[in-house]
């Protein structure tokens, strides 16, 4: 029986690595310029974890959690997204006592049993960030500009940022009502899971891709004319900041994103490169959730961005991520020669840490370790052989370009 990846994942192999690399060195080096620290939490948590912040009812939870009972009978599940787990540490080890406002970054795997796609993955590479502690209007505008410069940055075009305010929970729950009251005398036309969603989630059923459905809604209420005046007034707020700070965005009354600790300001990055999968970034406030998972209440703000999706989008950009390191190829002819070039070796590392250097460990003629030497993609070959070993010199051939042989002293 042949072995293989499992439906959804994906190995990421050598000639690709590098390019995974330098985008995550990237985004890393992004974020700290900014001021945001790493945290890492375990890959899996207690599943009452999830159900209880991202929401019984959202397709997260009840649809796509890699779940299960360990011997002991404890339900864990696999991370299927990082907010949850950040809070629980945070409450866990008191975060909040240290500073005022807590600015968090991660860079992890996480697993959802979605149907795989180009873009959609069973374990998927996230980027996230979290601003814990402010309820301020500023501190959601900042969160969207790290997201906005990052994504310019990596030379990302057409990108559309589309923002609502989901309002708190009050006018939500007068909404809802106000949803299902008009969409009641169309119940039966509707698709199996809008109707569904309905009595779950009826907020759900405006993230249809059904047309009819799609056409329908266009006379439904909105959630904007529900908002609270503080609601109404901090929103506002948050788009005068954007407008200053040159982000553009599209006002979209049918956005609610999926996971349900949001209120207040939701946002998403589409992409119209991505097929269907366009939905690059996606984030929002989520001033509850702190207190909901037992800790103070603590307002708090964050996004995350799919890395897969992100390098799908720059992948004829990848130039000003590509600078190559120098690289040698040490060819080395008997057993001092080879202890020559590894003790060599050694040295160069600790004198220029940034050079790339193979050593051929074949034992192979000089002719089978320089065709090595020439596929390896290195600069240079450094040949040394006994010879070379007792006069203490080498020798060294480009490997690109033009150049001769020539005898280096040590
Ligand atoms: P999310 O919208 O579920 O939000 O995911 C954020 C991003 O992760 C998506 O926009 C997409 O790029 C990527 N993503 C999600 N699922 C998959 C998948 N199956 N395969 C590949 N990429 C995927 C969250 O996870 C929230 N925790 C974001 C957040 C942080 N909100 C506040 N703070």
């Amino acid at each position: 029986m042949e072995f293989r990846s499992i439906k959804g994942t994906y190995d990421i192999l050598p000639n690709d690595a590098d390019r995974w690399q330098r985008i995550e060195t990237h985004v890393r080096d992004f974020i700290i310029r900014a001021g945001y620290s790493e945290i890492r939490t375990p890959a899996f948590e207690k599943t009452e974890l999830f159900t209880r912040s991202v929401g019984e009812n959202s397709d997260v939870v009840s649809k796509e959690m890699y779940s299960w009972t360990d011997q002991g009978g404890t339900d864990l599940t696999l991370k299927p997204e990082y907010t949850a787990s950040v809070i629980r540490s945070y409450i866990q080890h008191n975060l909040g006592a240290k500073s005022p406002l807590t600015k968090l970054y991660y860079l992890d795997n996480l697993f959802r049993r979605e149907r795989p796609q180009q873009g959609r993955y069973a374990q998927f590479l996230q980027y996230g960030i979290e601003a814990i502690g402010s309820s301020h209007p500023e501190q959601g505008a900042e969160v969207i500009t790290i997201a906005y410069e990052l994504l310019v940055e990596l030379g990302i075009k057409d990108i559309n940022l589309k923002l609502n305010s989901i309002g708190s929970s009050e006018c939500r729950n007068e909404y809802r009502q106000a949803l299902k009251d008009f969409l009641q005398p169309h119940l039966d036309k509707l698709s199996e899971t809008s109707r569904k969603r309905f009595d779950s989630n009826p907020m759900r059923i405006l993230d249809t891709k059904i047309d009819f459905e799609i056409v329908l809604l266009e006379d439904a209420p909105t959630i904007t004319s529900f908002l609270t005046l503080d609601d109404a007034n901090h929103f506002d707020e948050v788009k005068i900041y954007l407008e200053a700070l040159d982000v553009p965005f599209t006002l979209d009354t049918t956005l609610v994103r999926g996971l349900d600790y949001y209120n207040r300001t939701v946002f998403e990055w589409i992409s119209n490169d991505l097929g269907a999968q366009g939905t690059i970034c996606g984030g929002g406030r989520y001033d509850g959730l702190v207190e909901k998972m037992g800790g103070n209440p603590t307002p708090a703000i964050g996004f995350a961005i799919g890395i897969e999706r992100l390098i799908l989008l720059i992948k004829d950009q990848t130039t000003k991520f590509h600078k190559n390191k120098p690289h040698l190829y040490f060819v080395s002819l008997g057993e001092n020669a080879q202890i020559a070039s590894m003790k060599l070796s050694r040295d160069i590392h600790s004198a220029l840490p940034d050079i790339i250097i193979t050593n051929d460990m074949s034992v192979g003629s000089l002719k089978s370790q320089m065709k090595k030497a020439d596929k390896s993609n290195a600069d240079v070959a450094l040949i040394v052989g006994e010879e070379e070993v007792s006069n203490n010199q080498l020798s060294m051939k480009p490997l690109k370009g033009q150049g001769d042989q020539q005898s280096i002293k040590l």
